[in-house]
């Protein structure tokens, strides 16, 4: 295994929509996976897509840590897990606010709008069907994950630039709101 280079926010490789993985149980896609779930670890990060590590296919790994987990039984924590050449589907119109930060932009985050429930398809190394219905933030990391296949990056979703800026600003700026 290895820790591989995360592509930052101004490559092109980010930008463009991505290539289906033509077979998800290839030695070639294991290792990518197997890797990608440990950059994603050491980062620390709780998702990571292919093109962020240069490789332009529809594919990404992600985690619900439990302190990120919600209530709702579809929001519950979630281990490591892959999705290969996925589907999705937001339900509703209803769209949530949520921080967002992602590993190509590294020291930001911003509000972002998302869907709070999504429905969604793809396959794992063994050729697995996964389909899950899921809400919360489990579905707000699938939302931004499955962008990064389609060169959609969550800068290019913010709707309030003011909810915009370096996690050290923010973080000092909350903790002088709660004093
Ligand atoms: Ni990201």
């Amino acid at each position: 295994m290895a820790i591989l280079k995360i592509a930052r926010m101004g490559h092109p490789v980010l930008l463009r929509r991505c290539d289906p993985v033509p077979d998800p149980g290839a030695p070639e896609i294991r290792r990518l996976v197997a890797d990608m779930m440990e950059t994603m670890a050491d980062a620390p990060g709780v998702g990571l897509a292919a093109p962020q590590v240069f490789q332009p296919l529809r594919l990404f790994v992600f985690r619900v840590p439990g302190d990120r987990s919600g209530v709702d039984p579809d929001d519950s924590p979630v281990g490591n897990a892959v999705l290969i050449n996925p589907e999705l589907e937001l339900i509703g119109d209803d769209r949530t606010l949520g921080w967002e930060g992602c590993l190509s932009i590294p020291g930001m985050r911003a509000a972002i709008p998302r869907a709070k429930r999504v429905r969604y398809r793809g396959v794992d190394c063994d050729g697995n069907v996964v389909t899950r219905e899921v809400s919360g933030f489990h579905a707000r990391v699938v939302q931004h994950e499955y962008d990064h296949l389609d060169g959609i990056l969550y800068t290019m979703r913010v709707t309030d630039f003011s909810l915009f800026g370096f996690n050290e600003e923010l973080n000092k700026a909350a903790e002088d709101a709660a004093r």
